[in-house]
């Protein structure tokens, strides 16, 4: 139907003659000859209709409008180029030329579209309804294909690699990787249920006991929790796994993987290796376990300055345990009482009773605005200048709690304050980190047990493997790595267990009985009995990877047809409801009785 592409003419196919079939992009009148830039997947071609070429196509081509598919045929022309007037454009690739139409054929009319496409629209439900024209916008199409290129990239770099792609059951069994699972009701065994996978944990590790030695899979993923612009309940991971591996080989593996990704798609030389925190550093000095590390703002421990100090909050603190740590935000000592108050909700929310602070108004303690500077000693006051390199005009915020909620409440303050002083606008910068030595274990105070921190399956480090199988659960490091771009979690994985013994004294650390084992888990304690391998892996987040590839702050604009933030695919009215008969087949009976308006 064509014989150019609209970005694939150029100054030497002048006086050939082309056909094109796209959308009509726009249209300009002027004094009766019509131009049109006329649009397809790869980019624009200007097409001019002059009643001297064709009457006929000049007279049909006052009647286009937006979006329109047309197919035209015409001779390519220089565009005019004189000293009074240039009409060539040297931002579009085929802007020094323009094509003299001498055949139109309307393809397809369209309607008046419900949005306009070269506008941004903020109502996300209107572009996800029609998601099919949202689309056409080159910045998603180019999206998409940039989705394509990395994936293309993963694929290429893996099978180079030895990594034998398999498929894995989308219908299968829950496995524990802490969210909730989405069931599926089988038909054929009444009251049983599929999960979907929230990642193809145990199918991988059956694969490395298998024998496969190197596996990787483009997984479909699914999870029921909640949204956020990072996550859906539906997502991809590049998954990974290969046997007789220590955590150097896979973190040099997915070092290459991605900037083989980076380089294929956004064109960049990603240098490697990656710098390595522990995850105890990073909680440290940045209040987080995946650190944006492109702004300094370093969380300060001062607990040993202030343990004696009159304000109650610190010295308790420090009595108790704790840690006393903050952070300078330079300049920002104007910040709003209003901006304050977001901030110190913002730590409650967090866990934290408060969020003292310091807004530094002049070098003069007298100048300093603060709930407490007053009572600070001269000593005091002078600690807290060097450690924090304090000048006229920064802000200081404070922290007391325990060491990791502490830290975690200083890191949340820290992006937020990031984004209000619009620290990173501009930014193209890429750092890309490993966090290493997870804690195996957290303490879930709700369901009062032990809890994975990656996944049951994790290995603990050698030195703490002992004390896994004594039972002594305290301060368990893992050989647990995430890598992290830009304060984002990319990916994360393990050294597995793979001794029947060890990995029975790992349920039960997370309190699951023998008996439960037994019933949950007997193809994992029957499979390592058998010889399995020692092997490790990760998965990295696609959409995560697509999503700063493209710069973009959300993964919905990398996913075709992602879901709102109430889990709905809007163009298609998804979820649905069943019918009874359907229901009935399942033998299912809906508790749910649908809310009354007045009510
Ligand atoms: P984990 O649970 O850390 O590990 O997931 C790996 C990566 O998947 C991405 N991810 C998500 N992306 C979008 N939406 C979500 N809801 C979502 N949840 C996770 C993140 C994350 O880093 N089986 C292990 C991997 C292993 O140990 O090999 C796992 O799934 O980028
Ligand atoms: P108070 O003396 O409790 O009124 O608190 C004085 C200031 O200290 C207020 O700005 C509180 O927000 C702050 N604050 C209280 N508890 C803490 C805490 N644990 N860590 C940091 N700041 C706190």
């Amino acid at each position: 139907m064509r014989t150019h592409h609209c970005n694939e003419i150029r100054s030497e196919h002048i006086g050939e003659t082309v056909t094109l079939i796209g959308w009509v992009n726009s249209t300009r009148d002027h004094g009766g000859v019509i131009f049109i830039d006329m649009r397809d997947r790869e980019g624009l071609t200007q097409v001019i209709f002059r009643p001297d070429d064709s009457q006929e196509a000049a007279k049909l081509s006052h009647t286009l409008r937006n979006e329109d598919v047309i197919q035209i045929t015409g001779k390519v022309a220089a565009r005019l180029k004189t000293e009074e007037t240039d009409s060539t454009n040297a931002e579009l690739a085929t802007g020094e030329i323009e094509i003299v139409a001498t055949t139109l054929t309307i393809v397809n009319k369209a309607e008046v579209l419900p949005f306009q496409l070269d506008k941004e629209l903020s109502n996300e439900d209107l572009r996800l309804k029609h998601r099919y024209l949202d689309l056409r916008r080159p910045r998603l199409t180019n999206n998409l294909r940039q989705r394509h290129l990395i994936t293309k990239a993963a694929r290429d770099f893996l099978s180079d690699e030895g990594f034998i792609e398999v498929e894995t059951p989308i219908l299968s069994k829950a496995t524990p990787e802490g969210a909730r699972d989405f069931l599926v009701p089988s038909r054929i065994n009444p009251g049983k249920f599929y999960a979907l996978p929230q990642a193809p944990q145990q199918y991988k590790q059956m694969l490395m006991v298998a024998g496969i030695e190197r596996y990787f899979q483009i997984a479909k993923c699914f999870r029921d929790e909640d949204l956020r612009s990072d996550r859906q309940p539906e997502f991809t991971q590049i998954d990974i796994e290969a046997s007789f591996v220590e955590q150097d080989d896979i973190i040099g593996i997915v070092e290459k993987l991605l900037a083989s990704m980076f380089s294929k798609s956004r064109g960049v030389e990603v240098p490697t290796p990656f710098e390595r925190l522990t995850w105890k550093e990073a909680m440290n000095r940045f209040g987080s376990d995946k650190p944006e590390r492109r702004v300094g703002m370093e969380l300060v421990e001062l607990s040993e300055d202030l343990k004696d100090c009159e304000f109650r909050v610190f010295s308790g603190t420090v009595a108790s345990g704790g840690v006393v740590k903050a952070i300078n935000a330079k300049g920002f000592a104007d910040i709003s009482t209003g901006q304050i108050d977001k901030l110190t909700k913002l730590a409650q929310e967090a866990g934290a009773k408060g969020l003292a602070y310091i807004q530094v108004r002049g070098d003069d303690v007298s100048k300093w605005r603060s709930p407490f500077a007053k009572r600070l000693t001269e000593t005091e006051v002078e600690a807290l200048r060097t450690k924090l390199n304090i000048e006229a005009g920064d802000l200081i915020l404070f922290a007391a709690d325990q060491w990791e909620p502490a830290c975690e409440v200083l890191g949340r303050i820290r992006m937020e304050v990031c984004s209000l002083q619009n620290l990173l606008e501009g930014n193209d910068d890429l750092d890309f980190l490993w966090v290493t030595e997870f804690p195996l274990l957290a303490y879930d105070e709700e369901e009062d047990r032990h809890v994975a921190v990656h996944h049951p399956f994790t290995r603990p480090l050698k030195e703490d493997e002992e004390k896994l199988r004594n039972g002594d659960l305290d301060g368990l490091r893992a050989q647990a790595y995430d890598v992290v771009l830009n304060g984002y979690e990319l990916g994360g994985g393990s050294i597995r267990i793979h001794e029947a013994d060890l990995q029975s004294s790992m349920f039960k650390a997370l309190g699951i009985s023998e008996e439960e084992a037994a019933v949950e888990f007997a193809h994992i304690l029957d499979a390592f009995k058998f010889g399995a391998p020692p092997h490790g892996g990760l998965a990295l987040g696609l959409d995560r990877v697509v999503m700063l590839a493209c710069r973009e702050d959300s993964i919905r604009e990398v996913i075709a047809f992602p879901k709102n933030n109430k889990g709905m695919e809007i163009m298609t009215s998804s979820p649905g409801s069943a019918t009874p008969i359907a229901l009935r087949d399942l033998r299912i009976k809906s508790t749910y009785v649908e809310k009354q308006k007045s009510e």
